[in-house]
C-alpha cells in the first residue's frame, strides 16, 4: 500500500515522495535481484520518477529517468554523499576506494589518481595487455556450448593480475585462486540479506575475503615502492598530484582493492554481452571482423583501437542494453529535493542508469540491438545529457572509462581474429543481479577456431 516517505516542511511547495516497503524483512530486495528493470518499470508506472522502497534493510528513494539521475549525480547543492550511500552496501569490503570518498578528500585522491589514467599511460597499458590477452586465449577451445562468461572472467582476472598488479612473483597458483575467490566473496557480500558476521553467511565470507586481499597487497607493496614499473600497483605507489601529493601505503592498498573490483566484473559483463549480440547478429560480427583484419595485426596499439569503429558502436550499445552498474548509491546528508519532491536528510538514494537506458521516450525500440543508434548521423544518446550514462556522471564519473574501452576492444579484437561464434537468435541471457549482472548459465556460445 502506498505511503509517503516524509511530510514536506510546512508551507513548502515540495511534494512528498510516495512508495511502499514491500515484503517484511527483505522489502523489494529479491525482486531487484531477479529483474531490476521490471521492478523499476512498476515503480515508474505507479509513482513516477522518484519513489521509495525498502532494500538491504533500509528505505531508499529510487531515482528514475535522465532528469532525476542528472539532478542527483550533479549534486549541485551537495546534499548527496557517496560514502554513506555505498558504505551501506560495500563499505566493509571496499572502504577507502575512490568511489567511497567525498568532498575535499575525494578531490585530493582523484587528483592524484588521475595521473594513473593519462593517455600516455593508457598507451603503455594497451601494449602490455596484448601478450596477456593472447596467452589467455591460448587456453580457449572450440565447442558447441562453450560457457564464455567464466572464460572471459578468467581472462580479465589474468589482465588484472599482470597489468594491474604487475604479477604476483612468489605466489603459487593456489594462492592466486584464493585471492580471486576473495574478490568474488567481497563483491557478492554487497547484496547480502543477512548483514552480520554469522558463520556460513555471504557477509562473513566477504569480510574474510577483505582480510586476505589486505594481506596480499601489503606483502607486495615494498617491492612496488622500491621500483616504478608500468603496472597500476606500482604507478599508484609513485604518482603525485600537481601539488606533489602522494598516496600513503594504506591508501595504495585500499585503492588497489577497489580498482580491481571496479574494473573486473564491469568489463567482463560488457564483453559477454558483446559476444552474445555479435553471436546473434552475423552482419555486425563480419563488419567488426573486417575492421580488425584491416589493422593487419593482432597486437593493436591504442591509436589502432580507435579505428575499430564498429566494435565501438557495439560496445556502446551493449553498455546500454546491459548496464554493468545498473544503479549507483547515494545518501542525503541534509534535507533536499529531487524533481520537486522532498527528500529528508538520512535518505538513501539508488540512481538507476539501467532504467534510463531502456526508456522508449529516449531510445526508439529500446530492446532492439541496434549499434547504429550511436553513429554520427543518428546519435540517439545525444537526445539528453544523461540518456546514456553507463559510466555515471558528475564528480564521481568513472575514472577508468577509457581504460575499460581499451581493454574491452583489445580483447574483442583478439577474439574476432581467432574465433568465429554463433548464438541462437532466440537466446535471452538469464541475468542475475545479486551483485553486478552476470548470466547464470555462463552464456553458452558455439565457438569455432578461424
Ligand atoms: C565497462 C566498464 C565500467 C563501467 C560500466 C564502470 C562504471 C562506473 C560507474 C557508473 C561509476 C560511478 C559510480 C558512482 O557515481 O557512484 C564508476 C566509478 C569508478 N570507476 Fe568505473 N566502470 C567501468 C570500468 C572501470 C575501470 C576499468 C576502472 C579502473 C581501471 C574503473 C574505476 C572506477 C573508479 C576508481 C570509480 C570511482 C570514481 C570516483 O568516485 O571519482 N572503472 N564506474
Amino acid at each position: 500500500m502506498a505511503r509517503i516517505l516524509a511530510e514536506p516542511p510546512a508551507r513548502s511547495p515540495l511534494k512528498a515522495v510516495s512508495g511502499d516497503g514491500g515484503l517484511p524483512v527483505v522489502g523489494h530486495t529479491l525482486e531487484y535481484i531477479r529483474d531490476p528493470l521490471t521492478l523499476f518499470r512498476s515503480r515508474w508506472d505507479k509513482y513516477g520518477d522518484v519513489s521509495w522502497l525498502t532494500m538491504a534493510g533500509q528505505r531508499w528513494i529510487t531515482v528514475l529517468g535522465p532528469d532525476a539521475c542528472q539532478e542527483v549525480l550533479q549534486n549541485k547543492d551537495k546534499a548527496f554523499v557517496n560514502s554513506d550511500g555505498w558504505s551501506l552496501l560495500i563499505g566493509p569490503f571496499f572502504h577507502g576506494g575512490l568511489m567511497l570518498l567525498d568532498s575535499d578528500e575525494h578531490l585530493r585522491h582523484r587528483r592524484i589518481m588521475q595521473q594513473a589514467f593519462t593517455r600516455e599511460r593508457l598507451v603503455r597499458s594497451v601494449d602490455s595487455l596484448n601478450p596477456v590477452v593472447a596467452s589467455g586465449l591460448d587456453g580457449w577451445h572450440a565447442g558447441d556450448a562453450v560457457q564464455v562468461y567464466p572464460a572471459l572472467k578468467a581472462l580479465t582476472l589474468g589482465v588484472a593480475t599482470s597489468v594491474f598488479m604487475g604479477g604476483a612473483e612468489d605466489s603459487s597458483d593456489a594462492e592466486i585462486d584464493v585471492v580471486n575467490a576473495s574478490f568474488v566473496a567481497c563483491v557478492q557480500a554487497a547484496t547480502s540479506i543477512v548483514r552480520y558476521r554469522l558463520p556460513g553467511t555471504r557477509w562473513k565470507r566477504g569480510l574474510d575475503g577483505r582480510k586476505v586481499l589486505d594481506d596480499f597487497f601489503r606483502r607486495y607493496l615494498p617491492a612496488r615502492r622500491a621500483r616504478e614499473t608500468d603496472d597500476l600497483f606500482s604507478v599508484l605507489c609513485h604518482i603525485e598530484s600537481d601539488t606533489g601529493q602522494r598516496f600513503s601505503d594504506d591508501e595504495v592498498v585500499d585503492h588497489m582493492i577497489f580498482l580491481l573490483m571496479a574494473a573486473h566484473d564491469t568489463s567482463t559483463i560488457t564483453l559477454s554481452t558483446m559476444m552474445q549480440y555479435l553471436g546473434q547478429h552475423p552482419q555486425w560480427r563480419e563488419k567488426c571482423r573486417a575492421e580488425s583484419l584491416a589493422l593487419g595485426t593482432s597486437s593493436a596499439t591504442l591509436d589502432q583501437l580507435d579505428e575499430l569503429v564498429s566494435v565501438d558502436l557495439v560496445m556502446k550499445e551493449c553498455l546500454r542494453l546491459v548496464s554493468p552498474t545498473p544503479v549507483v548509491a547515494r545518501r542525503a546528508v541534509k534535507d533536499t529535493e529531487v524533481q520537486g519532491k522532498f527528500v529528508p536528510a538520512g535518505t538513501y538514494a539508488s540512481v538507476a542508469p539501467h532504467f534510463t537506458h531502456h526508456m522508449a521516450q529516449y531510445w526508439p525500440d529500446p530492446e532492439k540491438f541496434d549499434p547504429d543508434r550511436f553513429c554520427a548521423d543518428r546519435r540517439e544518446d545525444k537526445v539528453h545529457r544523461y540518456a546514456w550514462e553507463p559510466f555515471g556522471g558528475g564528480v564521481h564519473k568513472c575514472i577508468g572509462m577509457f581504460f575499460a574501452g581499451a581493454e574491452i576492444k583489445t580483447i574483442m579484437h583478439h577474439l574476432l581474429l581467432r574465433f568465429d561464434w554463433e548464438v541462437d537468435p532466440r537466446y535471452v541471457a538469464p541475468l542475475n543481479f545479486t551483485s553486478l549482472p552476470f548470466p547464470e548459465d555462463g552464456q553458452p556460445v558455439k565457438l569455432r577456431l578461424r
